[in-house]
């Protein structure tokens, strides 16, 4: 596994704990006891977890793991995913509950009840089946958080069709590579989208993507920005509509059917080793069972009370399951923001959870640390005292980042809870249980009641106290991806394959036990980045990098970062004939930094670019990446013997040239 890095190394002598306040834990959704009931009998664990939902028909089997890796949850039973997070509540009497406290990041603002929330996904249901889409079929969306792209996501489930939704700040080469692998039908988008008090175009960039894409019939656009758009809107006859013209005239009923527990509900394209992305597919009755059953426990969420903000975008995972389905399904009121945390200023957030007395906040390390560099007078300025709970996830949280959470904005008084799970597990897999667990900054301690999760050791052995190794999944969950799209092969290989005879699940997470026993995670052990919380594969960089002309060979590393927790640091060698002044200079550093935004996106923009001689290369020609972290981290170069030509480092370290 990879080497320690310090901050790691101090994160694990923290040792300060935090009990639950006794009026917390006297209130808990969750207790001790759930713990060693689970542990009793799983199977009856689960069931009564899927219990919180409505089944049309009831599974006649909980668990079929005779086809491993590929299971099977809640056998027999049927559901719509839709009218759980929808209509149950709205005939339950609480249609004129909000559902969703959007707010626009001009200032703009839409509460949406259960019962609107019901009327328009009836409406974009029968708009997307006026179009010829049917259950199987695939749908993807590209949205702003705008309250279309959850009516949107919801109309699928409703009809039974998937949706592949694709994070708004993707190029459109990778928009276009996720609608093929998917074969996706229709596209749904918008015409743009505000970002930092500006209207930028979404719509044109969708234009772009799909140009000769031959499944897409049909592309919907939600106005958004409207006039505020410089330029206009590209429009293709025939192809194109209006959201307001399509979803608008549609009825607004629509009798949902019940789908089979395994029907797959979306994919969600994520980073892996390789330069694809991977179509991970999840599916309806077990998903949506261990995402409403973890909204309640880890989040300690009470209908009707609480009011939940999860500021992900649905672009992610954490949107899908915790802005989605997890607190739809809870019949939770949340906020909805749609732009970015400082605009207009750098107090939005903290003004939206005051306007709208948040309850519970749930948000991501790197903008943790962001609010710390911004200063604790920024929330001081702000009343933050309807917050009870406050959670994190995507990456390790270091201890200081944690107490500054505590204390900044959870008042000294909030339960944190730091959530461990992936776009794989669909839902949160390790976190404290708020008012049981005592809470230790930087660790997400345990498995949640009903799932299983060791630390072991390359032969699969399970470490002892203390000790550090990879972090499996030992036993089957709920939420488990059920493949990767259309390739069962990447599927076994990636998950399966390293500890094959034991059956688990390899996470590509590092892991600790603490004295206790206590889980903490020590970050990625593969070639998959972190930064901001967002996975990014460095062989998908470098594959960008040498798309350039300029560019012959790349090599790309994932450098401890402050504020993003990883930077992505490239280095390049440029191909002959390029002169260095043409090259080598700021500029053309520029140019590829801007080159690789466009290929895959911004957020996958290399931090810092060195142009180098030479690449770092054992006798088989792996590049050694460790090295190359060493001179990112400007830390003295490790062991060299591997290499094929010990002297490159040399020449990489002398003649590098380094811009940032
Ligand atoms: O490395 C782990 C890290 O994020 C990876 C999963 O990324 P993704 O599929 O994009 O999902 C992110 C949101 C669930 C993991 O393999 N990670 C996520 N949460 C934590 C974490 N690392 C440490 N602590 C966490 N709480």
């Amino acid at each position: 596994m990879t080497k320690q890095s310090p901050a790691l190394d101090n994160l694990l002598t923290e040792s300060r704990t935090f009990p639950p306040s006794e009026e917390f834990a006297a209130k808990a959704n969750a207790t001790e006891q759930w713990y060693a009931d689970a542990e009793a009998d799983p199977e009856a664990f689960w069931e009564r977890q899927a219990e919180r939902l409505h089944w049309q028909t009831k599974w006649s089997q909980v668990l079929d793991w005779s086809n491993a890796p590929f299971a099977k949850w809640f056998v027999g039973g049927k559901l719509n995913v839709a009218y759980n997070c929808v209509d149950r509540h709205v005939e339950n009497g609480h249609g004129d509950q909000v559902a969703i406290h959007w707010v626009g990041e001009p200032g703009d603002t839409r509460d949406i009840t259960y019962a609107e929330l019901h009327r328009e996904v009836c409406k974009a249901a029968n708009a997307l089946l006026s179009l010829g889409v049917t259950a199987n079929d695939r749908v993807a969306i590209q949205l702003p958080m705008i309250p279309e792209a959850i009516v949107s996501m919801l109309a699928c489930a409703r009809i039974g069709a998937l949706h592949s939704v694709v994070f708004g700040g993707f190029s459109s080469s990778a928009l276009r590579s996720r609608v093929d692998d998917a074969e996706a039908k229709v596209v749904i988008t918008s015409d743009g989208q505000y970002r930092r008090g500006k209207a930028m175009p979404m719509k044109a960039n969708v234009d772009e993507a799909l140009d000769g894409a031959d499944t897409v019939e049909k592309v919907i656009v939600v106005r958004r920005v409207g006039d505020d758009l410089e330029g206009g809107v590209p429009w293709t006859e025939g192809r194109d509509v209006w959201w307001h013209d399509l979803v608008d005239a549609q009825s607004d009923e629509h009798e949902p059917e019940a789908f089979d527990s395994e029907h797959p509900l979306f994919i969600l394209y994520t980073s892996g080793t390789t330069g694809k992305p991977k179509g991970i597919l999840h599916t309806s009755g077990g998903y949506l069972t261990q995402v409403a059953y973890s909204h309640h426990v880890v989040f300690d969420h009470k209908p009707g009370e609480d009011v939940y903000w999860c500021t992900a975008d649905i672009g992610w995972i954490t949107g899908h399951s915790y802005i989605v389905y997890g607190p739809l399904a809870n019949r939770a009121t949340q906020v909805v923001y749609e732009g970015t945390p400082n605009t207009p200023h750098e107090g939005r957030h903290w003004e939206i959870v005051q306007n709208y007395k948040v309850t519970i906040y749930y948000t991501a390390p790197t903008l943790i640390r962001t609010f710390m560099k911004w200063g604790s007078d920024i929330p001081a300025k702000y009343d933050l005292s309807s917050l009870r709970l406050i959670g994190s996830v995507g990456e390790p949280i270091n201890p200081e980042a944690w107490v500054w959470y505590r204390k900044h904005i959870g008042g000294d008084r909030c339960p944190i809870v730091d959530t461990w799970w992936q776009t794989e597990t669909g839902a949160i897999m390790i976190s404290p249980l708020p008012g049981v667990t005592h809470a230790k900054p930087g660790s997400a301690q345990r498995a949640l009641p009903g799932v299983s999760a060791k630390v072991v050791d390359n032969d699969g052995n399970e470490v002892p106290r203390n000790g550090g190794g990879y972090l499996v999944l030992d036993k089957p969950w709920p939420a488990m991806l059920r493949g990767v799209w259309g390739d069962e092969q990447r599927y076994r290989d990636t998950y399966w394959a390293q500890y094959a005879e034991q059956g688990y699940y390899f996470a590509g997470d590092g892991a600790k036990y603490d004295a206790d026993g206590d889980i903490w995670l020590l970050g990625r052990v593969d070639d998959v980045m972190n930064v901001s919380g967002h996975r990014i594969s460095t062989t998908e960089v470098e594959s960008a990098l040498v798309s350039h002309p300029t560019v012959a060979e790349a090599a790309v590393v994932g450098a401890t970062d402050p504020t993003t927790g990883q930077g992505i640091v490239a280095f390049v060698i440029l191909r002959g004939g390029v002169a260095e002044d043409e090259a080598g200079g700021e500029k053309a550093i520029q140019e590829l930094r801007d080159h690789v935004a466009k290929e895959i996106g911004p957020i996958a923009k290399p931090r810092q670019i060195m142009v180098v001689p030479e690449l770092p290369k054992t006798r088989s020609g792996k590049i050694m990446r460790r090295l190359l972290r060493d001179v990112a981290e400007n830390r003295e170069i490790g062991d060299v013997t591997t290499l094929a030509d010990s002297s490159v480092m040399d020449l990489i370290s002398k003649g590098m040239k380094s811009r940032s």
